[in-house]
């Protein structure tokens, strides 16, 4: 079985965790992250997000941890990292890390390649978080064979994100369990083998918050119509959101189950879902999904 059939196992089976925490005890007794330098670029939203992440979760040490980043404004966002660790401009620096983490917009990526490129070497793992950028261009503007592709999403910003994970050809097993340990100290991941399966996770996982956001907010301002105050709807609205989700987690009943559970024949549940049916509203949401990847694609290009 070759590396990527066996992530594609570890995702489909139940086996999943046995075999993780095997593979996991194998990795840590020869590779301990802890040795390992992790450079980020680009310390805005994500790029802060993981060194946090990688700090809080003993992922790696300050010491360890070296930033390359552009203005100073993002300097503050990561006080704890010491200035001799703080860089702006590539240079030999970059020799010395295992993981660099790239995490500047896509518009950004150019010319920062050109500059990177330079001074990276083929033992090095670059990890890309930019939407859109695929790995046959990592490959190509970087000339580096261990490139790994993930997209995340906004709640990684808590240890609750979503990201899913690709990889090119040159990295073996270990070394994708390392990644994968990395990724996960922001939440859950998944690796996929093909690659535009990372455009379609985009338009489920990586854009969903926007959507539960969006369908909230259509609570909240029903809330407030129904007569509550602003902060009383969006209270009502949380704590049915924090609920069901747990409640859904807890069961083994699909979606669609569930919704039986709580509209029975003739209520006022089923009175809402006959106006959400009559306007298609679910095949509107798929729809918006679509139009989302479809996005993800021509980014892409
Ligand atoms: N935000 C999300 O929810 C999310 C989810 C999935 C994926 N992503 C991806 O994550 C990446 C970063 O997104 P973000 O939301 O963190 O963006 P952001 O807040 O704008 O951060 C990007 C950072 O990159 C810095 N930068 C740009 N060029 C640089 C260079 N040459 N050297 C060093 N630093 C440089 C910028 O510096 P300045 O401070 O000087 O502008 C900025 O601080 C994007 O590619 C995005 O597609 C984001």
């Amino acid at each position: 079985m070759n590396i990527k059939e066996f992530f594609l196992v570890n995702n489909l089976t139940k086996n999943t965790h046995f075999l993780l925490q095997k593979t996991f005890i194998f990795t840590f007794l020869f590779i301990n992250p802890k040795n390992m330098n992790i450079l980020i670029i680009g310390a805005g939203n994500m790029g802060t997000t993981y060194a946090k992440s990688l700090l809080s979760s003993h992922f790696t040490t300050k010491e360890k941890m070296t930033l390359l980043i552009r203005s100073q404004a993002s300097r503050q966002r990561l006080a704890e990292i010491a200035d001799e660790n703080v860089f702006s401009t590539p240079n030999d620096f970059v020799k010395s890390a295992d993981i660099v983490i790239i995490s500047v917009k896509p518009q950004d990526y150019n010319i920062l390649a050109e500059n990177l490129k330079p001074f990276l070497h083929p033992e090095q793992i670059v990890i890309s978080i930019m939407a859109g950028v695929s790995l046959d261009t990592l490959y190509n503007t970087l000339q580096i064979p261990k490139i790994v592709r993930a997209m995340p999403n906004l709640p990684s910003q808590i240890g609750m994100g979503m990201t899913v994970f690709s990889c090119s050809a040159g990295l073996d097993r270990k070394e994708l369990f390392i990644i994968q340990n990395l990724l996960n100290t922001t939440g859950k991941s998944m690796y996929v083998e093909d690659e535009n399966l990372i455009n379609s996770a985009t338009a489920i996982s990586g854009s969903g918050p926007a959507y539960v956001y969006y369908f909230m907010d259509s609570m909240i301002k029903a809330g407030e119509k129904l007569g509550f105050s602003k902060s009383q709807a969006e209270m009502l609205v949380q704590q049915t959101f924090l609920g069901s989700i747990h409640l859904e987690n807890q069961h083994t009943l699909s979606c669609e189950e569930l919704i039986k559970k709580v509209a029975s024949k003739g209520g006022t549940t089923e009175a809402a879902f006959r106006i959400f049916e009559e306007k298609n509203l679910s095949q509107d949401i798929q729809e918006g999904a679509f139009n989302a990847y479809k996005r993800a694609l021509e980014l892409g290009k």
